[in-house]
Parts: structure tokens; sequence; C-alpha cells
């Protein structure tokens, strides 16, 4: 089979649905929502519709301009008012996807100087594989919508021609249902 795995809008809406009841269930109540973008942008406004927090973007990336793997993630963008917005506050931080924990944990580690009171992180889809770098201590609550093995995740955003990218979705979905394996929704 394709060694990617497709996600549609759909899917990701409903992935979010279940990451905020879980959230909610767990009794954390984010005073913000901070999303690392560009991946997380759309997954945090989602979210935004069940639990209605203002956002702050913040952008951070292991890639530079030219595609380019670089030595650590750096600050595309980082808006100082994110600074002022999170002392004392419990903070939603968000991205797409758990790769190699490089760029979360980096940004985890840059939004604890502002001294929150609490951050927690929620994912659509956390990679099952050896992490490049780990969470600081403080990270107690971590919401994966779906733990998968080590493949390349296609996100709706991506598509050039999102009919096919759907397509390529609901055949893979099918697949994933005969072979009884894990999905998230
Ligand atoms: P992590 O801390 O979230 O694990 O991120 P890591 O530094 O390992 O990820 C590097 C970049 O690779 C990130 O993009 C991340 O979104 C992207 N990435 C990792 N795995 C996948 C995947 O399976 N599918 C897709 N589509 N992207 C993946 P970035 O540099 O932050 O750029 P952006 O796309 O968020 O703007
Ligand atoms: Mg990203």
């Amino acid at each position: 089979m394709d060694e990617r795995y497709y996600v549609g809008y759909a899917t990701i809406h409903k992935l979010v649905k279940k990451l905020a009841d879980r959230l909610m269930a767990s009794g954390f109540d984010p005073d913000v929502i901070v999303a690392i973008g560009s991946g997380g942008f759309i997954p945090a406004r989602i979210v935004k519709t069940y639990i209605n927090r203002p956002i702050y973007a913040v952008g951070i990336s292991y890639y530079g301009l030219d595609q380019k793997h670089m030595t650590h993630p750096q600050k595309i963008q980082w808006i100082d008012e994110v600074k002022q917005h999170l002392r004392d506050k419990r903070v939603l931080l968000i991205d797409e996807v758990d790769d190699t924990r490089a760029t979360l944990s980096y940004c985890v580690k840059e939004l604890l100087e502002y001294e929150p009171a609490e951050i927690a992180v929620l994912v659509l889809h956390n990679k099952l594989k050896q992490k490049d770098a780990e969470f600081a201590p403080q990270i107690k609550r971590y919401f994966s919508g779906l733990d998968i093995e080590d493949l390349w995740i296609k996100y709706p955003w991506d598509a050039i021609d999102i009919e096919e990218h759907e397509r390529c979705e609901q055949t893979m979905l099918a697949e994933y249902s005969r072979l009884g394996k894990e999905t998230g929704l």
C-alpha cells in the first residue's frame, strides 16, 4: 500500500472534536490558544469552534525557505504581544503533527519563558518513533488525535487537487477498515 497517510478536512474536523472533548474531560480549561504555523493554523481554528478562546500565532520551522532542513528549529515569526498574554495563563499549544518533536519542544521551551500557568499540547497526529527531543517536564497534558506509524501524512491544505486527495483518503480508509487498523475516527 501507499506509504502515505491521507487526511481530509472532514477527518480533521472529527479528530478535533474528539480532542476537544478529551481536553475538556481532563479538566483543562485553556485561557488562550497558541497555534504553531503554518501546520497548526487550520487545526487551531477548528479547535476554536469547540473551545472559543483567542488564538495567537507563532511561526517556527525546521526547514528554511529553500526547504533545506536546518540544524535547529527557528522562529520565522514571533509576535511580541504573545509574551504579555501568556503570563499566568493556561495555554493550549496546537500543531498538526508531532514528528521528531524538535519544533514542538523548542516552542514549549520558549513559551515557558513567559511563565504561563500551564501549557497543554494538542496535535492531530503523533508519529510513533524515536523522538529527537523531549518536552520540558512542565508538560503534563498531551493530546494526540491519532498515534500513527512513521508514515508521511498528506494534509488537505497541501493538496493541489483536493478531490483526488479525498479519493485517496477514502481508498486508504477502506483498506484500514478492512485491516482493522486504527484511524482515530
Ligand atoms: P515536530 O516538533 O512537530 O515533530 O516537528 P518537526 O520539527 O519534526 O517537523 C518538521 C516539519 O516537518 C514541520 O513543518 C512539520 O509540520 C513537517 N512534517 C513532519 N512530518 C510530516 C508529515 O508526515 N506530513 C507533513 N505534511 N508534514 C510533516 P514546518 O517546518 O513546521 O512547516 P509547516 O508546514 O508547519 O509550515
Ligand atoms: Mg509545522
